[in-house]
């Protein structure tokens, strides 16, 4: 549906003519359909279009580089029939926008009586107008950024002047041609303490959780970053948030779409596209109040819905058939009894703040003082967590809260004296020593068969390899309205891979054969067979098959199709019959066909597809197998990443319960991923700069050999940079074809994606922003794993117990194959 929104604005075609190249219109002048202004910096256009499919004329602000872009209209409301419109400005310092028989259609207003007005386009794409003799900001006359559209752009103050009772806020298209009054709504609510809500009509499909000091509870993609600034203001005047550009050289839009999605876009210049940077709603924890009443969303559990300590379904029927709408109620419904308190919720999005009250002044303690004192208080918290000062009650049933893996922030929720944690009694101490001891035990046996592993595993070249996907609980119905994607007869395929023979088979994937097959109609494919030993149910899989089927991205390999027969389940892929990167990149012969820009190509195309995986609103899928094997690539060396979201299909019931299986690739694997089997999002971020700095250097990280020192690629990688000998990490065939500022760069952000903390690694749409931007780029820090040894120290450690507990026995199982 995103998609769809891009490819057809940028299919909007426009006609005007020339413009006379100034950026304002002065009183009693005027601009006929076919002429424009154009802001002093030349950044933004204003003018009269027609959107795509009709013929009716609007005056609208658009990017003066992409004329598609619009980021402003006028007369969203009443278009012009034909092309006889004339904007003007009148001597009471008013824009009008009438047709030939005078009739006007829109205009501004003003509360004064301006000498001299004037109207200008600013390059910040604010549309003002003023006395011809003050640019001072507060005195303007109007301005548009007071009445935006379905655009956010940079400086605008998003929320309320609490003194006028001007509310800024965004009203999305009614279609992607369609530039009337949508349903779906953006604003800042200051109901309680104030959050932003996106609504699609009247039911609100997103929250962004209280502003906390330095973010917005419920918005943990919201973080200091090399493109913008923000800020969050709240005082007797007004309450807004608004982000301001750090580097003026990058153009960036938050864009509130016809089906209710908040998306940040950055432009590329260098292919001329929006690229989606961010969302406001990440996964399905984010649909406002998924879990009910006291309900908590985690989005790597399976289901995701779970009620609060002290809590349980109230419909225990409802909920287990995954209609979690009804929420929890206390298992003891008694309270304000003597004995009761409050628990600790930790790392989560706050509860839906209209129902609270605040006080900035107050601390914790005494919060807990006011809350415990007055019965109908529910839950408390931390207002600002910076300095920890602040106090939020809560008074009705709480709604809308998730959990973070990362950083969330915590709550104190009020439960009765039978439902606290009891406290730790002396006999319940021994018990736990008694299991720490067992525990410690078992670790210390289980260290011994890691290591043993791990020595064994050195000498073995080929590893466990194995997909999944983060997601486990996308209620995706499998109607027939759903099923897209063509189903093949198990007869078809096998005419078409000759029997599934020996000659035709490609290899073997993780969860079974892969044969090569040409289809009736000449089409080559390659199937993937799974193994008959799969016990997951056929809807489950068809629901995964959809989701898969759903990823269309000209940087993944395309699913063409399935077959659900019987015993067999298969996927049908499209081929490639350039075999994978690696068996280009690590062949001294065939690294000689990749030169410089197709190099380059790959990187940027792994890079965007990993984006789109990582970023697809509602579909985030970690590959978690990134590396040169999994990449292939088309005629025109175009990559194309595969391999993803299969393991869900197939793993899913082989270590039940077990939800931090460590698969992947020694050589890729993130530090956090490969001894924690903590995987995020930034895990991929990891293996995509190990690739980068192996399609630059032309050698594997693993098994990398040094005369001078024993670190491995990165290790390598790191050291050259810090002697600011970088140039030597380039492959000795590319020296000369290459560009070398671009290698370089290239190379600085394969050691930003490696570093060893995840926060400190950049997502991918700052990656994809990076390489193709010349934004300053900040100092990497060490990166993750750079000596072999060290990943050896970091497994034995003492305090790492259960780093190498069930995960690494996962390991253990899955080479084995
Ligand atoms: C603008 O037009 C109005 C009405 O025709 C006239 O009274 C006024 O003097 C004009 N102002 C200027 C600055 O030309
Ligand atoms: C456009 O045409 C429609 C129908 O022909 C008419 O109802 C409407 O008033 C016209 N609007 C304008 C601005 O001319
Ligand atoms: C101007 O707009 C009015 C109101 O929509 C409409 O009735 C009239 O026909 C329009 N005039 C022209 C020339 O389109
Ligand atoms: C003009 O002012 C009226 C009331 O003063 C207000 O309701 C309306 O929204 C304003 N319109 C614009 C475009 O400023
Ligand atoms: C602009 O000019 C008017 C009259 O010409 C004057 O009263 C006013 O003070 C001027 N404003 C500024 C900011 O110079
Ligand atoms: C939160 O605390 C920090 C540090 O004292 C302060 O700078 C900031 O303004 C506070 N934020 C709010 C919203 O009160
Ligand atoms: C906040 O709490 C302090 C201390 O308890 C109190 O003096 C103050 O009146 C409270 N402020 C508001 C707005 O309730
Ligand atoms: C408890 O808090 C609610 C909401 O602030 C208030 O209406 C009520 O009067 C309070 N009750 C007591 C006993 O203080
Ligand atoms: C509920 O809590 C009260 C006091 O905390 C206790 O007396 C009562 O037995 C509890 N009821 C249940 C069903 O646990």
């Amino acid at each position: 549906m995103k998609g769809l929104t891009l490819v057809s604005l940028c299919s909007m075609f426009f006609i005007f003519t020339t413009s006379d190249g100034a950026d304002t219109i002065a009183v009693n002048q005027s601009i006929i359909d076919g002429e424009t202004i154009v802001s002093a910096g030349s950044n933004f256009e204003l003018g009269f279009f027609s959107p795509r499919s009709t013929s009716l004329r609007y005056v609208g602000i658009w990017y003066k580089f992409s004329s598609e872009t619009l980021v402003w209209v006028a007369n969203r409301e009443a278009p012009l029939n034909d092309t006889s419109g004339v904007l003007q400005v009148t001597s009471k310092g008013i824009l009008v926008l009438h047709n030939s028989t005078n009739v006007v259609l829109w205009s501004t207003n003003t509360s004064r009586v301006p000498q001299n007005p004037v109207a200008q386009l600013l390059n910040s794409g604010n549309l003002v107008i003023r006395e011809a003799n003050d640019t001072n900001e507060d005195d303007y006359l109007w301005d548009s950024f007071d009445y935006p559209g379905n655009t956010f752009l940079p400086g605008l103050k998003f929320g309320r002047n609490l003194i006028t009772g001007l509310d800024r806020y965004l009203v999305s298209w009614k279609s992607t041609n369609d530039p009337s009054l949508g349903d779906s709504t953006t604003m800042l609510d200051p109901g309680g303490y104030p959050q932003i809500f996106i609504r699609v009509g009247e039911n609100i499909v997103f929250r962004s959780g209280p502003w906390n000091g330095l973010k917005f509870s419920g918005m943990p993609n919201l973080k200091p970053n090399l493109i913008y600034t923000y800020e969050f203001v709240y005082n007797e005047k007004e309450i807004y948030y608004r982000y301001d550009l750090t580097d003026s050289s990058v153009v960036t839009r938050m864009l509130l779409t016809n089906d209710g999605i908040l998306q940040r876009f950055t432009w590329t210049s260098s292919t001329r596209t929006w690229n989606l940077y961010l969302t406001a709603q990440m996964d399905n924890c984010d649909r406002y109040a998924v879990c009910g009443a006291y309900g908590i969303c985690n989005i790597d559990n399976s289901p995701a819905c779970a009620c609060l300590d002290g809590f349980q379904p109230k419909s225990r029927q409802d909920w287990d058939s995954g209609d979690w709408s009804g929420g929890c109620v206390r298992k003891n419904e008694s309270i304000c009894r003597a004995g009761e308190g409050f628990q600790k919720v930790t790392s989560v999005k706050l509860p839906d703040t209209r129902t609270s009250s605040f006080n900035m002044t107050m601390d914790l303690e005494e919060c807990r003082r006011v809350c415990l004192m007055n019965c109908s208080c529910t839950a408390y918290s931390t207002l600002n967590i910076t300095d920890g000062t602040g106090c939020l009650l809560w008074f009705e049933d709480l709604l809308d809260i998730r959990e973070y893996s990362e950083t969330g922030q915590d709550f104190y929720i009020r439960l009765s004296a039978s439902d606290l944690e009891p406290t730790r009694s002396p006999k319940r101490t021994t018990r736990v020593w008694i299991i720490a001891i067992c525990l410690l035990v078992a670790g210390i046996t289980i260290l011994g068969f890691c290591l043993l592993f791990l020595m064994r595993r050195r000498k073995m070249k080929t590893v466990a390899r194995m997909v999944s996907m983060q997601e486990r609980d996308y209620s995706i119905n499998s109607t027939d309205k759903d099923l897209e994607l063509p189903v093949f007869d198990f007869a078809t395929i096998a005419t078409a891979t000759s029997n599934f023979s020996g000659a035709n088979k490609l290899g073997e994937g993780g969860f079974g054969p892969v044969y090569k097959g040409k289809l009736e109609d000449g089409q080559e494919i390659a199937v993937k067979r799974l193994s008959k030993t799969s016990t997951q149910g056929l809807d489950e899989f068809k629901n995964e098959v959809i989701c898969i089927a759903k990823l269309q991205h000209r940087n993944l390999v395309k699913l063409l199709g399935c077959c659900i027969e019987s015993e067999e389940t298969m996927l049908v892929y499209e081929y490639m019959p350039n075999k994978s990167l690696d068996a280009f990149i690590f062949d001294q012969k065939q690294s000689k066909l990749l030169d410089w820009s197709m190099r380059y190509n790959i990187i940027n195309g792994v890079a965007r597809g990993l984006l789109y995986l990582h970023q697809d609103s509602r579909l985030r899928i970690i590959h978690r197998d990134l590396k040169a094997s999994n990449i292939l690539v088309d005629y025109d060396m175009n990559p194309k990443i595969s391999d993803f979201g299969m393991a869900r299909s197939f793993g899913g019931n082989e270590i039940q319960g077990n939800t931090k299986r460590v698969v992947g690739t020694y050589g890729y694997m993130s530090p956090e991923y490969a001894t924690d089997g903590i995987f995020s999002i930034k895990s991929d971020v990891f293996s995509f700069g190990v690739l980068v700095l192996e399609i630059v250097n032309g050698k594997r990280n693993r098994g990398f050999i040094h005369q001078d020192h024993k670190h491995n690629l990165l290790g390598h990688a790191w050291k050259l940079y810090k002697e600011e000998r970088s140039f030597e990490l380039i492959n000795d065939s590319l020296k000369d074809t290459c560009n070398l500022s671009e290698v370089l760069r290239v190379i600085h952000v394969g050691l930003l994606c490696v570093q060893q903390a995840p926060e400190d690694r950049p997502t991918m749409s700052t990656v994809v922003l990076m390489l193709s931007s010349n934004i300053a780029l900040p100092d990497p820090k060490e990166p993750g794993f750079f000596t072999e040894r060290k990943l050896f120290d970091h497994e034995s450690s003492s305090t790492k117990v259960d780093a190498c507990s069930a995960n690494e026995i996962t390991i253990t199982l899955l080479t084995a194959r």
